[in-house]
């Protein structure tokens, strides 16, 4: 009776991972089909592959497994398609066509400057909804689509064009929604795990003999800039803490001290140390928070994700992390001693040498990027869960 019992388990036990290990065979093929097959080898260079790629999924019976391989009748797929293909842009047929469905606040940007700011080519960027049917990407950015997606477009998506997710903020920062699953294709955030990755900032090897001018002058320790004040936040309890042991001189509506924007440079540059503390703590969320003082010659003190994730984008020599100290009263310390020593503080500079920074521009490097992306690569892609991966 046992042994009859348990065959019959370990009978549906195979089925069903025989069951799963095919569908997870069929998911993974829909899912990134470049990866291992489907990449397109029959298909003659000249043409736009992806067009074929994509609609060959769609048609199951040009599919045919063999020894593993996903093997598709591009001849036949060729074929069906002569009515359903991309029409070709009028101005240059080998542009790829971006469409910005929103800008990202209602503020507009440039939509000529891909090729002189970011040495893009090949790519077009509108703002002209009658280019729906044309367009190779649409543009999306999250913190401007209605909650119930009213303002998302109506018309079916041509099979080719890829739909782009922009967000700079962290997951902490904007708000979740289960709604916008299996909607996108790319996903483009200031996230390394993101399709088209967008810092906030960057550093790179000089070029073109741009120097950085000397240290500024400084007239004040420690400083901070605030705004958006919730006593929750893990920076507020380091700041109550470490004021106890160090003038801070803070700015900012909170502290009813508000700085214009011609002002800010000034303010921040006159300061030895600035608090570069994160609103949120999530990885890669480094913010303007650190670029604006590495650019205003003062160091920034962080507080937001590991070192280590930092140094992924900057030099460790370049600024001072709350965590090397085991309290605010060491950090403290410290800058008090780095105030009295210049040598020590100018160690914090040696950076500039060789490097400079630069801040993303939010919004036109996105669309700029993500076109980019879409003209280099024609696969299929589809965002499943991007509530998971987001906020999850
Ligand atoms: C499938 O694999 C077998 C054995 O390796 C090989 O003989 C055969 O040619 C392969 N078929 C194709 C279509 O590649
Ligand atoms: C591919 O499709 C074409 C046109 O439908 C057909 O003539 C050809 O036999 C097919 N090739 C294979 C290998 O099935
Ligand atoms: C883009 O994603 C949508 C929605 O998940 C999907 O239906 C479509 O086939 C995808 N298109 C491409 C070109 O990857």
């Amino acid at each position: 009776m046992e042994t009859q019992n348990s065959s019959r388990c370990c009978k549906n036990l195979f089925i069903a991972v025989a069951l799963i290990t095919f569908f997870s065979a069929i998911f993974y093929m829909y899912y990134e089909p470049s990866v291992n097959w489907l990449n397109c080898p029959a298909v003659p260079k000249h043409e736009v592959c992806g067009n074929i790629c994509i609609n060959a999924l769609k048609m199951p019976d040009q599919i045919q497994l063999v020894n593993n391989t996903c093997i598709v009748n591009f001849t036949s797929v060729r074929h069906q398609l002569t009515q359903t293909e991309a029409p070709s842009s009028q101005g240059d047929d080998l542009d790829t066509i971006l469409l910005i469905w929103m800008f990202p606040f209602g503020q507009p940007f440039d939509l000529g400057l891909c090729s002189s700011m970011y040495d893009i080519h090949g790519c077009h960027l509108t703002a002209d909804k009658s280019q729906f049917n044309r367009a190779h990407g649409v543009f999306f950015h999250h913190g401007d689509i209605n909650g119930d997606l009213s303002n998302m477009p109506k018309l079916p998506r041509p099979p080719f064009q890829k739909w782009v997710w922009i967000n700079m903020e962290s997951p902490s920062n904007s708000g979740q929604r289960s709604n916008l699953n299996n909607l996108f294709n790319l996903t483009a955030t200031y996230r390394q795990d993101s399709d088209i990755m967008v810092p906030y900032g960057r550093m790179s090897v000089e070029s073109g003999g741009k120097k950085h001018e000397k240290i500024p002058h400084k007239n004040k320790l420690v400083c901070w800039i605030v705004s958006n004040w919730n006593s929750n936040y893990e920076r507020s309890k380091y700041y109550a803490e470490l004021k106890e042991h160090i003038s801070i001189e803070t700015y900012g509506n909170h502290f009813n001290r508000r700085i214009s924007d011609q002002h800010y440079s000034d303010v921040v540059s006159s300061c030895k140390f600035y608090l570069s503390f994160e609103n949120s703590i999530h990885k890669d969320y480094i913010t303007e928070k650190l670029y604006n003082p590495l650019s205003l010659g003062t160091v920034p003190v962080v507080l937001g994700p590991p070192r280590k994730n930092y140094e992924e984008f900057i030099p460790g020599s370049a600024f001072i992390h709350v965590h090397d100290f085991n309290s605010p009263k060491e950090l403290a310390e410290h800058l008090k001693l780095l105030d009295q020593n210049d040598d020590l503080y100018r160690q914090y500079f040696t950076w500039r040498e060789h490097l400079v920074e630069s801040r993303s521009f939010f919004g036109l490097e996105h669309a700029c990027r993500a076109c980019d992306h879409i003209r280099r690569n024609k696969n299929y892609r589809v965002v499943n869960d991007l509530n998971s991966w987001y906020w999850g």
